[in-house]
């Protein structure tokens, strides 16, 4: 059975007081759900004081984002033992925001993830087909791709440390969610694809989230899926009752 993990990216968004109300209300509230991991993924300035209003808490604390480098020059990046540092226990890689306006490629992806999971934390691993694709029938290519590249020589071993996160860009901040069906397809497709880079044992024991518009209202019938291992969430993620909702959800469907 898999723990199922679901996590709020608060992206470019929040005041520092904001975020910690927010990571602070999360807090309070988190023991009442022990089969669930929650995280949260702040901006990079706000993750020292969120930490803080959340370290007694069983919430985890994520970055949207890493360096692939260890340290140096490089101007405006943030490497994982900076953010190891702040307890952070988990980073996004690959979100596709990253992909699609920053213009990250699957090799840096790649760099980036084997460097965070080098570094002890857990990797949140991206992929998605944007909408075109989807019409032109290339889900499944468009995952395949970003998986076998992203996850090039990654250790057996480390794939304890690993999360996927099937995001469809079509779904993301637009209010389209993929249906349950659309969802359970591509997730069982992400796990075969494991299996084959991995092994089966290896690919049933990794959790898969779904992201794109997740909200409390919808989070039961996709946490329902079989291959749905909880959520990584933006716009509902800023709301304490919504997000509350959808680790309610999860919950109740993973019992
Ligand atoms: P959304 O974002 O829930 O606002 O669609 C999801 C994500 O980008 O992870």
């Amino acid at each position: 059975m898999r723990k199922p993990f679901v996590a709020g990216n608060w992206k470019m968004n929040l005041t520092r007081a904001e975020a910690v109300a927010l990571g602070s209300a999360l807090a309070a509230k988190a023991a009442a759900f022990p089969a669930v991991d929650i995280g949260i993924v702040p901006a990079f300035v706000h993750l020292d004081a969120v930490g803080q209003a959340i370290k007694t808490s069983p919430v985890l604390l994520g970055a949207q984002d890493a360096c692939a480098e260890k340290n140096g020059a490089f101007t405006g990046a943030i490497s994982t033992a900076m953010l190891s540092d702040l307890a952070v226990k988990f980073v996004l890689v690959g979100h596709s925001e990253r992909r699609h306006v920053f213009g990250e490629s699957d090799a840096l992806c790649n760099k980036k993830l084997l460097a965070v999971l080098n570094a002890g934390l857990i990797g949140v691993l991206c992929v998605g087909e944007k909408i075109e694709e989807r019409q032109a029938n290339k889900t499944f290519d468009v995952c395949k791709t970003q998986l076998v590249e992203g996850l090039k020589g990654l250790d057996k071993a480390k794939a304890g440390q690993l999360v996927i996160a099937y995001e469809p860009v079509w779904a993301i901040g637009t209010g389209l969610t993929a249906t349950k069906e659309q969802a359970q397809e591509v997730h069982k497709f992400i796990r075969a694809e494991l299996a084959t880079i991995f092994d089966q044992s290896t690919a049933d024991a990794l959790r898969i989230q779904y992201g794109g518009s997740v909200k409390a209202s919808n989070a039961a019938e996709l946490m329902s899926q079989p291959d749905v291992d909880g959520a990584l969430v933006g716009g509902a993620a800023l709301k304490v009752e919504e997000f509350l909702g959808i680790i309610t959800a999860a919950a109740a469907a993973k019992k």
